[in-house]
């Protein structure tokens, strides 16, 4: 390994290192704009100059583009290299507008940052200044060319990276232009990590603008749900209101990416029709009196119609806290039904499915992105895990061969179409991955598992914690609800952020709901006890992989201060809970549940084998369940 010497101090680094990347791994900053860990080197801004006093090169040198060889001698701080970098970052402020009070990147913004640094407080240059005609690039991304500074990130990640077609770079010499031909939407499902990859405020997010300053933000590590991928993301609220969303890296999920469809999903979060107080008998009541009328519904079911007479039914979108204590609650209620699922098919394909995997034979969204053959099968990763999409481009970009089996698919590179996944030459492969969907058949995929030892998986699952679902399921002997009320034995339904289909709940004499939507099981439901929306709270998900994420509270639940006063101001009363905000975790509200009901109180939700998720890091890239 090279070892090098940087203001001082020794690094010794693996071969192929930058130098840029040798000075960052010892803490030592240096400016740069064009270089991104995602994207590799590029040398287009010339931010980034450091001076070689000794060894094979010598000189100002682009320390991104320079790989690091044994008895460099480096600085950053030579006055040579600090003159340079200042001069460039005056160079590439010529033509910006200097909006930064009425910018949205203003405060988490590269180049304000590296302008500051660069000791550049005073515009010099008189001139007129070269302007741009912004786009209508759609309902997501906000245009603002003028402050663009030609770092070619943008068209680098969106054609190169994500396989985007109708977004480019035209002009020439100071006209260099970063847009559509003409205005329009974005075509490509992960657009929106313009927004982080841009290191200045020429795209920013169209959803949250003008909205809050970085200063202002609540923020913290959390996990999308959108799907089964368990991404890592950065959600961002003020007041109540959950802003946006943005990519937050994990090399062995998501890499620093996420897809549109996760990045803008916020809708359900700030629904103004979101339930949020409790209810019995469609009155507005406390959580104490809704906690003790539940209790006492409960015992009278049992009583009318016997032991065995409720559901306890929990469902894929639910956190594992919360799924790990419905089993406690079937005991001491005697239910006739513990169920994880609703349908009996998403259980039975989903339980197979983790069959498959629970060998380490799951396949993380690094491992699609080293692959070298990859086989989509029967399945639509485009629709069903964007991402997934995202990462075998970045395999057939490292030479992966891509077979899809199936029709109508679409994916964003070169594939060959096969007619049978036997038809890909998968023993000649040595990292071959298969990526198919809970809901086929799992017998193919178990027996090419076993033909081929080196075969990895990436199951499909239908939502964000099936997998977890299917776990407990399997373990607790849990069934579907669908075959549970089949019994006709089922008079009473415990929901817990379950989506209970209407003819399931037809003729149930008693329902009582938990939740942070609004639902058809909320509507029908006698008892209602709000729960918080998952950036409301801690939690932990399982992912398709199998892997134990942590996801972290953001923002106290609670109608946003935005909508309450028609003037916008925050409401006058003192009160000591915000309006709307005695939604809790389902867990906290299950254990209160299960404390009424046994008279013993839960604190932790993890036990047994779980224990070890207690400690879980949300900013760690997660544990595999397997291991535990
Ligand atoms: Fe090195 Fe842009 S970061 S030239």
């Amino acid at each position: 390994m090279p070892k090098l010497i940087i203001d001082d101090i020794t690094v010794e680094v693996a071969e192929g290192t930058t130098v840029l990347e040798a000075a960052q791994a010892v803490d030592i900053p240096i400016p740069h704009f064009c270089w991104h860990p995602a994207l590799g080197k590029a040398g287009a801004c010339r931010a980034c100059a450091v001076k070689m006093l000794e060894g094979p090169v010598k000189g100002i040198q682009m320390s991104c583009m320079l790989p690091v060889q044994d008895g460099m001698v480096v600085s950053t701080t030579d006055p040579e290299a600090v003159a340079m970098r200042r001069h460039i970052i005056e160079w590439l402020m010529i033509n910006h507008p200097h909006d930064c009070p009425v910018c949205d990147e203003g405060g988490e913004c590269q180049l304000q940052d590296f302008t500051i640094a660069a000791g550049h407080g005073i515009r010099r240059y008189s001139g007129k200044k070269r302007t741009h005609v912004n786009q209508d690039l759609g309902p997501f991304i906000q245009h603002e060319m003028n402050r663009c500074i030609q770092c070619y990130r943008c068209v680098r990640y969106y054609q190169e990276y994500a396989g985007g077609t109708d977004f480019g770079v035209m002009g020439s010499a100071g006209r260099v232009y970063f847009g559509r031909f003409q205005d329009g939407e974005l075509e490509s499902p992960f657009s929106g990590n313009l927004v982080d990859i841009c290191p200045t405020g020429v795209f920013t997010d169209k959803t949250a603008r003008f909205r809050a300053r970085y200063w202002d933000y609540e923020m913290a590590p959390s996990v999308c749900s959108g799907c089964s991928l368990g991404c890592n993301t950065t959600p961002v609220a003020r007041y109540r209101e959950l802003l946006k969303i943005t990519a937050r890296k994990n090399e062995a999920v998501n890499g620093w990416f996420i897809c549109d469809r996760g990045r803008f999903s916020n809708s359900a979060v700030n629904d103004p029709q979101r339930p949020r107080t409790p209810l019995v008998d469609g009155r507005e009541s406390t959580r104490d009196e809704a906690l003790e009328a539940l209790a006492l519904r409960i015992a009278e079911t049992e009583q009318l119609y016997g032991t065995g007479s409720i559901a306890i039914v929990g469902s894929s979108r639910l956190a594992l806290e919360a799924a790990l204590l419905l089993p406690q609650l079937a005991q001491l209620t005697s239910a006739g039904a513990l169920c994880y699922f609703t349908s009996e098919e998403e259980r039975a394909t989903t339980t197979s499915h983790l069959g498959l995997l629970s060998g380490g034979t799951s396949a993380s969204q690094q491992e699609i992105r080293e692959s070298d053959c990859i086989v989509v099968s029967g399945c639509d990763p485009l629709q069903d895990a964007p991402m997934l999409a995202l990462a075998v481009r970045q395999a057939w970009r490292d030479g992966a061969t891509v077979y899809v089996v199936g029709d109508g698919i679409v994916l964003p590179c070169e594939f060959t179409a096969v007619a049978a996944v036997d038809a890909v030459p998968l023993a000649a492969a040595k990292k071959p991955v298969l990526i198919c969907s809970a809901s086929c058949n799992s017998d193919h995929p178990a027996g090419l598992l076993v033909q081929h030892s080196q075969l990895k998986l990436a199951v499909i699952f239908p939502a964000a914690n099936s997998y977890g679902a299917a776990q407990l399921a399997g373990e607790q002997g849990g069934v579907s609800l669908e075959r549970a009320v089949a019994s006709g034995k089922i008079k009473g339904i415990i929901s817990v952020e379950a989506d209970i289909p209407a003819h399931l709940l037809a003729g149930i004499p008693f329902v009582a709901a938990l939740d942070w939507r609004m639902t058809e099981t909320v509507r029908a439901a006698q008892i209602f006890l709000p729960t918080t929306a998952w950036v409301e709270m801690d939690g932990t998900s399982i992912n398709n992989e199998g892997r134990a994420q942590r996801f972290k509270k953001v923002m106290n639940p609670g109608l946003p201060i935005r909508g309450l006063d028609p003037a916008g101001h925050p409401p006058h009363l003192h009160r000591t809970v915000p309006p709307g905000g005695e939604a809790q975790p389902a867990w906290q509200t299950l254990a209160l549940l299960i404390e009424r009901v046994s008279g013993e109180p839960v604190t932790e939700p993890f036990s047994g084998r779980w224990e070890r998720l207690r400690g879980l890091d949300a900013g760690s890239e997660g544990v595999m369940i397997h291991d535990l």
